[in-house]
């Protein structure tokens, strides 16, 4: 929150500036290689974004550097009033040192792990002159045709937000100007998943009570843990673009939540407010962005351009300028740009992939892989003499970073098929092949099969929407060949979404899905497939059947003809039955866990609430569990998901070792937005699971 200190500074500044001083720190450029580097003299920039690139053959690297950052900051230094600029990065899941993408981030149910991992990126970020990230990137997501499903939680607000703060904290640490500090990003504020069709940029239709229960928690929970920003959404959000949308950018974000950071548009979405249709030229679109609450312009220059005449033609006035300005400069004074507006070029060297980030990566990939299936217990793979690994991922390098990732090289990923040769046993001979044809051929002489199969990252994030989520051209039949020679046969799946495996999943003995794992993925996935590390993924986000399922998401209502397979006249398809593939929080370990003797600490919540179950590995080895806790409100003012996950808790057991797992419920845990509209809790029954994922579990009831 403000303090004394800030304010002060920031109004005494303020009141020096010119009307052309103040609209340039509304205005973030893109520095290509045509930037007239006189805008900063001029102060008419606040931000350069994606400084990389620029210059590049000038002496300076092609991405974000410190020399390349401190050489545009001397620029803006010689302005009359030398406010230094604030540079703004995609680093969303690592920038030399690239993490799984946060879809698989999610799937490691460990915030803990994200904030590390994103304390990592701000050290290296701010050491190569990144003071501002455009992340982390919060859109609850239920339509995996959605290319930026990879870059979120997945479906679930509790997760999410769980992450967001995680997240945050991890980037900005506990003070904003140190050195090592990032400033974070909450994206895209809000609703940008609802999408139509998963088609990115096309607009959505949410309804109060959705909007406030499912899609806006994540973003609270960002400006609870001090996120000094949000960015806007592309996304037209019932009739009024999020861009331009008052009742968000103020009155939710500032009024409701006491957000007193800054806000910055998408990619031009300020002047697309044109093409939106609610503004009739670029100055109409600026006062309208403007008088929302939508504080900075990303690189689209409607406000540089307009506000000044909009203001001398009294549609606008000074307060609302000076207002967004205050905003901007209070962010770029607590990040302590004024004190310190250089980075150390002698930092990055030092702060760039240490092993010890490679380690975290690596154990984040690990932690991040989801085990679907494991028929006969093939995997880890045991006494096989020579196994053949066959699939377009193979020698896989870059193509396991995943969608946005600027700033990693494919030259620092080991290969795929070298660091597998790496984790396995000297007794196993491993063989490789990219082709199908020579895959086929060499499966009759292998002892066992794994199939590296899905979607090239190129499918993945902004604007990487698909119509059909099953497995790229080529690959379903590729699973259907090898299955017909009958050797043990695993599927290893990288992904930046949910893809429909459900024929292939039929026909293979294991699954494991590892998403697009990072920097570390293939030693990972070579510590699960040779037993030297367990899966304890579990899925953030449901897996459909097909396609046609979606949306498809685990807290449903249940409607007045609930799904029963049997009945007539329920919810269902004729083609398909009605229950996910798998579903959210599901995952499977290398060992097996029971759970018994749920408890309650009373058969009332008043107050708090006690809910504990015994856990015990009945398998003959160590396992990690994420026991999840789920309530289900029986009646409602508004009908009620017939799940919501409210609690989870990494355990990692020995064979035979039993613990009692405990979750603390309180009344605020169980508030919505009722009939009324407000937020609140009703009293009456609920139901309570303590699960291993949100199908099953031991069930429970109390009253509120
Ligand atoms: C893109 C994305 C946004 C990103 C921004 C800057 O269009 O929507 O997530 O941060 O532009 O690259």
């Amino acid at each position: 929150m403000s303090n004394k200190t800030d304010e002060t500074f920031v109004n005494q500044l303020l009141s020096q500036m010119t009307l052309e001083e103040k609209l340039g720190q509304l205005n973030q450029v893109n520095p290509g290689d045509r930037f007239d580097s006189s805008l900063l003299r001029e102060g008419k920039a606040g931000s350069l974004i994606n400084a990389s690139g620029a210059l590049t053959g000038q002496g300076f690297s092609d991405s974000g550097s410190a020399e390349l950052s401190n050489h545009f900051q001397q620029l803006a230094l010689e302005s009359r009033l030398k406010i230094p600029l604030l540079f703004g990065r995609d680093v969303i899941h690592g920038f030399r040192t690239v993490f799984p993408i946060p879809l698989a981030q999610a799937a490691a149910f460990n915030p803990h792990l994200a904030r590390q991992a994103a304390s990592v990126a701000a050290r290296e970020a701010t050491a190569s002159g990144i003071k501002w990230t455009f992340a982390p990137m919060l859109d609850i997501a239920r339509d995996p045709r959605w290319g930026r499903v990879a870059e979120g939680n997945g479906e679930d607000p509790f997760l999410g937000a769980q992450m967001a703060g995680a997240v945050v904290q991890g980037f900005q640490g506990d003070d904003l100007s140190a050195p090592d500090a990032l400033v974070a990003c909450a994206k895209h504020y809000v609703g940008y998943g609802a999408a139509e069709g998963g088609r990115d940029y096309e607009n959505g239709e949410i309804s109060e009570p959705t909007l406030r229960d499912i899609y806006l928690p994540p973003f609270r929970a960002a400006v609870q843990a001090g996120a000094g920003t949000l960015m806007s959404a592309f996304i037209d959000l019932n009739g009024i673009p999020a861009t331009a949308n008052r009742r968000l950018l103020t009155d939710i974000l500032r009024g409701e939540w006491g957000f007193d950071g800054f806000v910055v548009s998408d990619w031009e979405s300020v002047k697309e407010l044109i093409q939106h249709g609610v503004a009739e030229d670029e100055a109409h679109a600026a006062r309208l962005a403007l008088q929302a609450g939508l504080d900075m312009d990303m690189v689209s220059g409607v406000y540089l351009n307009t506000l000044g005449e909009s203001l001398q033609r009294g549609k606008i006035s000074i307060e609302e300028i000076d207002e967004a300005v205050r905003r901007i400069l209070r962010i770029k004074h607590r990040a302590g740009l004024f004190a310190q507006p250089f980075t150390d070029p002698l930092r990055a060297p030092r702060d760039l992939l240490t092993p010890e980030a490679r380690s975290l990566a690596r154990d984040f990939a690990r932690q991040s892989m989801v085990l679907l299936k494991n028929d006969r217990d093939l995997l880890p793979l045991k006494g096989f003499r020579r196994i053949l690994l066959a699939g377009p991922f193979v020698h896989a390098r870059g193509e396991l970073f995943g969608t946005w990732t600027p700033d990693g090289r494919a030259e620092d990923v080991t290969p795929l098929d070298e660091a597998l040769r790496q984790t396995a046993p000297n007794s196993v001979e491993l063989w490789f092949a990219e082709t199908s044809d020579l895959a086929l051929h060499l499966a009759h002489h292998a002892d066992a099969v794994v199939l590296l199969l899905g979607e090239h990252p190129a499918r993945s994030g902004e604007n990487c929407n698909i119509s059909d989520l099953s497995l790229p051209p080529g690959q379903a039949e590729f699973v259907q060949a090898m299955a017909a020679l009958g050797k043990p046969l695993a599927l290893v799946v990288f992904a930046g979404r949910p893809l429909a495996i459900t024929s292939q999943v039929q026909v293979v003995d294991a699954a494991l899905y590892a998403w697009h794992p990072g920097i570390e993925g293939g030693a990972a996935l070579g510590e699960i497939l040779f037993g030297i590390a367990s899966p304890s993924g579990r899925l953030p986000i449901t897996f459909p059947r097909a396609t046609g399922q979606i949306p498809i998401y685990y807290n449903r209502k249940n409607s007045g003809r609930p799904i029963n397979p049997q009945g007539e006249f329920r919810t269902r398809y004729l083609d398909l039955p009605p229950s996910p593939l798998f579903p959210f929080g599901f995952g499977l370990t290398y060992t097996r866990f029971e759970y018994s003797n749920l408890t309650l600490s009373s058969d009332t919540l008043r107050g708090a609430l006690a809910i504990s179950a015994e856990v015990t590995n009945i398998g003959a080895c160590a396992g990690t569990e994420v026991v999840q806790l789920y309530v289900r409100d029986l009646i409602g003012s508004l009908t009620r998901p017939i799940r919501e996950l409210k609690g989870f808790q990494r355990i990692t057991l020995q064979p035979g070792e039993s613990r009692r797992v405990s979750f603390t419920l309180r009344e605020e845990d169980l508030t919505f937005t009722r009939a009324d509209g407000a937020f609140g809790v009703e009293p009456g029954n609920f139901h309570v699971w303590i699960a291993p994922d949100s199908q099953s579990g031991l069930p429970g009831k109390f009253r509120l």
